[in-house]
């Protein structure tokens, strides 16, 4: 964490000399500062995160809640819940920062709201907050952290098979509550299920699977079955389905191909017929025709032009996917947020590079060595304990960093962004690695059997 805080140090001198922001023609800025530095952001010390005017948004602020190297023993540690992925954070959305005039820009005036029921302001919380309500699996050092009340041996208890559930958080680590499809309708505790059994969600998969088309026909029966996440190669042929609700010929959205591209190791899918996806990898990136080379640098201030994704697709497959925009997806520009280069910015997504590529390819490690509670797939906080990978090796930070580093793309290229945005996004390794000092007993004895349980299965 040394290195956190120096550059912590030099985000604070960068930003004591930058100048003016950048404005547009009309005197609106476009691109907003982004600052962890307390001496311009004037936060107190429980707030970790807020926002300055409300469009345009003029100033994030951000802080970070525990620092190590000055804690005293005594501190208790803490960090911030701030999650930009919930939705529930008022945060930049470049093509609304013009909208200071609703009216005259017309629709509907509260969709072109970047702060709507959001909240604009969050506060520090103890880690011990995240030490509660644990799914079966957790390390745990009371009952009462556990969503079930039991802490036994170290670890949150659940049910075991066949026993009577009410919901997927009765069940232990490994199964899940199963309701019957026949008369009376029991409700069991049911081992998770394996590649290619049918499922009707992810709960009911393996940690390391997704719930999804395996094949056109079970498309068109609408059967989804337990896949390994990013395991296909480009070429694989499975089921192509849609999340979004976006409606017309060939329309496809961010999420589409995201969902889609779970099935492979590049993350990404293209539709090459009505009922079948094809996995392949991102070809090139362009801005007004002109390739990019990463890490794709764009105008965020022209919120008209898009960045172009275009994938790698097969001749065979070149006249259906010549329909909207099935051979390409269009992200935003986005501003990096980088202090004194402010209105430097890239483009949103890297969906199908080597970069995505190799991210996805650490979180299916990660998951593929997860015991920990179905419920807990997605929780990297979850994995870091006994029942996950645990942090003896360098494979979950890795992992950690890696989807850090393309979820937030465009925040991570300038280094006082990133070193910013790291100390207060709840899902930053610097917030992740926060533990509860009550629980260091526990989690010291979790590690032991945990490297023994390992020993073991190698
Ligand atoms: C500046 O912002 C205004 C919105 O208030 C917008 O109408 C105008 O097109 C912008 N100018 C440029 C050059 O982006
Ligand atoms: C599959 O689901 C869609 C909509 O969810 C429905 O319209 C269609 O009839 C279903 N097909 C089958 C074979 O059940
Ligand atoms: C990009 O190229 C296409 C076709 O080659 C053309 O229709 C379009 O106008 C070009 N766009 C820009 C921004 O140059
Ligand atoms: C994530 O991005 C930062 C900033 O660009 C970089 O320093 C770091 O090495 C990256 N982490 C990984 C694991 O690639």
């Amino acid at each position: 964490m040394k290195q956190l805080s120096l550059s912590a140090a030099v985000v604070l001198l960068l930003y004591s000399s930058q100048p003016a922001l950048s404005q547009n023609t009309t005197g609106v800025q476009i691109c907003p500062q982004l600052s962890c530095d307390v001496k311009n952001t004037k936060l107190d010390e429980n707030t970790c995160f807020t926002l300055v005017g409300q469009g345009p948004i003029t100033l994030i602020s951000g802080q970070m809640c525990y620092n190590e190297d000055t804690a005293k023993p005594s501190d208790i540690p803490k960090v911030c819940p701030f999650d930009l992925q919930s939705g529930n954070y008022g945060w930049l959305d470049e093509g609304l920062q013009a909208q200071t005039a609703l009216d005259k820009l017309g629709g509907e005036k509260e969709d072109k709201s970047q702060i709507k029921y959001r909240k604009v302001k969050e506060y520090c919380v103890s880690v011990s907050a995240y030490s509660q309500l644990l799914n079966p699996g957790r390390d745990c050092g009371a009952d009462h952290q556990c969503i079930t009340q039991k802490c036994k041996e170290g670890q949150c208890f659940g049910l075991d098979e066949n026993e009577n559930c009410y919901q997927h958080s009765d069940c232990g680590p490994g199964f899940y509550c199963r309701m019957a499809i026949n008369w009376p309708f029991r409700a069991l505790c049911a081992g998770q299920k394996g590649a290619y059994e049918q499922c009707q969600n992810d709960y009911e998969c393996k940690n390391e699977m997704y719930c999804w088309y395996a094949s056109a026909a079970d498309r068109q029966k609408n059967t989804t079955k337990c896949l390994p996440l990013y395991s296909q190669d480009d070429g694989t042929i499975f089921g192509w389905g849609k999340v979004s609700t976006a409606t017309g010929n060939g329309v496809v959205t961010l999420s589409d191909y995201q969902q889609n591209g779970k099935y492979c190791a590049s993350g990404l899918a293209y539709q090459m017929s009505d009922y079948q996806a094809k996995c392949t990898s991102m070809q090139t990136v362009t801005y007004k025709n002109v390739t990019l080379q990463a890490p794709y640098n764009c105008t965020p201030t022209d919120t008209q032009t898009k960045c172009h994704i275009n994938f790698a697709v097969d001749d065979s497959d070149a006249t259906y996917t010549s329909t909207g925009n099935r051979a390409y997806v269009e992200v935003p520009c986005k501003c990096s947020l980088g202090g004194s280069k402010a209105t430097q910015g890239f483009c949103a997504s890297v969906i199908g590079s080597s970069f995505y590529s190799d991210a996805v390819a650490n979180l299916a490690n990660v998951l593929s060595s997860s015991n920990c509670h179905t419920l807990d797939r997605s929780n990297m906080r979850a994995q870091k304990d006994q029942c996950g990978i645990g942090v003896a090796s360098d494979n979950w930070r890795m992992a950690v960093d890696k989807m850090f580093n393309v979820t937030y793309w465009p925040y991570v290229q300038v280094s006082n962004a990133y070193n910013c945005i790291s100390m207060f996004f709840s899902d930053s390794y610097y917030n992740l690695i926060r533990k509860n000092a009550m629980l260091i007993g526990a989690t010291s004895v979790g590690l032991v059997v945990g490297i023994g349980a390992l020993a073991v299965s190698l």
